[in-house]
């Protein structure tokens, strides 16, 4: 016969099968596949999941395919790679982050020693740069060749309304290439790729990012949100990805958020803060992160016609493994077709893409 004590064991037991738990799982933006399969990797070898997380964002900060991280970010206005990252670690509650790092191709491992080795949350521009060094950070080109041409194309772009641009062929230079033809006049060594990409680019300034949120089966969660941020902007501006609260949050009792996609109005909303907040008073992550992009929409009165200049992404991971990725817009418009917008998730096998949810469908 059961007793009382050994049916209410029973029972939470089964209570608890029924109800997710804390267990490996990690979830980052949607150029994260191979940052969550080796996040995923540390994960199950039992390393930090702060450790995790920066490990999986290093593969993008090093990699010079990736234009919105690191090595291979596109530049601001003057052609330098300047580059923000934050971390959290939440079994410690502490945080660290670097602003207008120039230079310096891992920015989410000089964020981690700012959180560690000194008193300090957030070190920018000369002194992040000497702190780094100090600390045996080797000093690089991050400006690939492929970057360096996106950044000309960009420039040269730049027209007044005569048509006229000071870095291009003058009024009395042999070239008299149509709009159309001055690109491949210019650059005549480029592949038509990469020649249509850096357009793209220059006319779309992108804002990529990468962030990674992990959670171990001990319940205990980190993340880290790394990029080279908005293209061409002015020197010294600062996005979201390093401001603790709105491209990264981690509150070990509650969960993680964080964010990609236009910094400004991320900050204007703190974001990351705002769906740990609604996740603490009961919202799922799912609708956590869409109760944020109203606030966003809201800002602009809903007006959608301006609310279409931009996208942002928010990515939430709650303590009991309940996870969502949630986007302004359905997706982006490419060659007349709508790209559904994705984030990435590992649980333990392979990397895979999952649909972001989404406040605004965008038609064709
Ligand atoms: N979310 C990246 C940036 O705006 O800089």
């Amino acid at each position: 016969m059961f007793n009382r004590r050994q049916w209410m064991l029973g029972s939470a037991a089964l209570a608890a099968q029924a109800q997710p738990g804390p267990r490996n799982i990690v979830v980052s933006s949607s150029n994260g596949l191979r940052c969550c399969t080796r996040a995923m990797e540390f994960l199950k070898k039992g390393e930090d999941t702060l450790t995790a997380a920066i490990a999986g964002v290093n593969i993008n900060e090093e990699d010079p395919e990736d234009s919105s991280v690191g090595y291979g970010g596109l530049p601001n206005e003057e052609g330098v790679v300047e580059l923000d990252a934050s971390v959290m670690h939440g079994p410690t509650r502490r945080a660290g982050s670097v602003a207008s790092l120039r230079n310096i191709k891992y920015p989410s491992k000089v964020a981690r020693l700012v959180m560690e080795e000194t008193d300090h949350i957030m070190l920018v521009g000369e002194g992040a740069l000497k702190f780094a060094k100090a600390y045996g950070f080797p000093e690089e080109n991050l400006l690939t060749e492929k970057s360096r041409l996106a950044w000309l194309v960009w420039k040269r772009s730049n027209r007044d309304s005569g048509g006229h641009n000071n870095w291009t062929d003058g009024l009395d230079g042999p070239s008299k290439a149509k709009p159309a033809a001055w690109l491949r006049d210019q650059f005549p060594h480029a592949s038509e790729e990469t020649l249509a990409w850096a357009w793209d680019m220059a006319r779309n300034p992108p804002t990529g990012t990468i962030n990674c949120l992990t959670l171990n089966a001990k319940g205990e969660m980190s993340g880290t949100t790394t990029t080279s941020g908005l293209a061409w902007k002015i020197p010294g501006r600062v996005g979201d990805s390093p401001i603790v609260g709105a491209g990264l949050y981690v509150d070990q009792d509650v969960g993680a958020a964080g964010s990609t996609g236009r910094g400004e109005e991320n900050i204007r909303v703190a974001g990351a803060h705002t769906i740990v907040e609604n996740m603490r008073h009961g919202m799922a992550p799912k609708e956590a992160a869409l109760d944020c992009l109203k606030r966003i929409a809201r800002n602009y009165g809903g007006d959608q016609e301006r609310l279409a200049k931009f996208d942002i992404h928010f990515y939430a991971l709650r303590k009991d493994g309940v996870y969502a990725g949630a986007s302004l817009w359905s997706g982006r418009v490419r060659q007349g077709q709508v790209t559904r917008a994705k984030f990435t998730v590992n649980d333990g096998g392979k990397s895979r893409l999952e649909d972001c949810e989404f406040l605004l469908e965008r038609k064709s």
